[in-house]
């Protein structure tokens, strides 16, 4: 595979308290994702931010039993589903910001970081999306997905352009640390990139939401243990 990360606009980025901020104006890293496919911004959140959301949703995906599916906060166990059209294997954490729907120390725990991304999100992609359903009823869907060491993948695919216009993935674990090897990886006009090596903890990748995209197996030698932390954890925040 080619990998091109320093054709990828690279931007440093910082976490206020509040928002994201970067030297060169969020619209205009928006327009350029539009145009070219990707960016990275680099140190968004700090890791020490960071590392009590990986700890607690990790626990509370340990502790709490997994569901299919449920109109409050739940998460999901997913080894090559059958039934899925995109063969893919990872524990999904997918959580609402929206009262009655997540636990209050949950909430607490992510929400900084979502809300940040949110804002984010708002700002290079245009798009008003909240984490209450609008007059269509679409709204923010926060989840922190672990791609098991062991072989946690997912297959290429791409999204419709609309709503999100814009995807971000931040990045939650640590490479060399969590996992060793696998990551994200896109193609933009016939060439791929790999964000093995460049997506580190608190690092946010923005892409065109309907540029084609996959996640390489993640350390694919060992065996996958559904109990282990070991992985690639990132937090994304689909629309729709
Ligand atoms: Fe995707």
């Amino acid at each position: 595979m080619s990998a091109r990360p320093s054709d990828v606009l690279t931007i440093e980025a910082s976490f206020d308290g509040t928002g994201v901020t970067t030297a060169l104006p969020l619209a205009d890293i928006g327009d350029h994702v539009m145009r070219n496919g990707l960016a990275l911004l680099k140190g968004a959140f700090p890791a020490a931010l960071l590392q009590p959301v990986l700890d607690g949703v990790f626990t509370w995906g340990q502790e709490s039993a997994p569901q299919r599916e449920s109109e409050n906060s739940f998460h999901r166990i997913d080894e090559r589903p059958p039934q899925s059209q995109c063969p893919h294997t990872f524990h999904a954490h997918n959580f609402q910001l929206r009262p009655g729907r997540i636990e209050a120390e949950m909430d607490a725990l992510i929400r900084p970081i979502f809300s940040a991304m949110r804002d984010l999100q708002n700002s290079v992609g245009g798009t008003n999306a909240q984490f209450e359903p609008d007059a269509e009823m679409r709204f923010l869907r926060p989840q922190v997905i672990q791609y098991p060491s062991g072989g946690g993948f997912f297959d290429e695919h791409v999204h419709p352009l609309e709503p999100q216009r814009v995807g971000l993935i931040t990045g939650l674990s640590e490479k060399g640390r969590d996992f060793n090897e696998g990551g994200t990886c896109f193609r933009v006009d016939g060439v791929e990139y790999s964000f093995e090596d460049t997506h580190a903890m608190g690092d946010i990748i923005l892409f065109r939401y309907d540029i084609p995209h996959w996640i390489s197996p993640i350390d694919e030698s060992e065996s996958l243990d559904w109990t282990r932390k070991a992985g690639r954890w990132t937090m994304v925040l689909p629309y729709y």
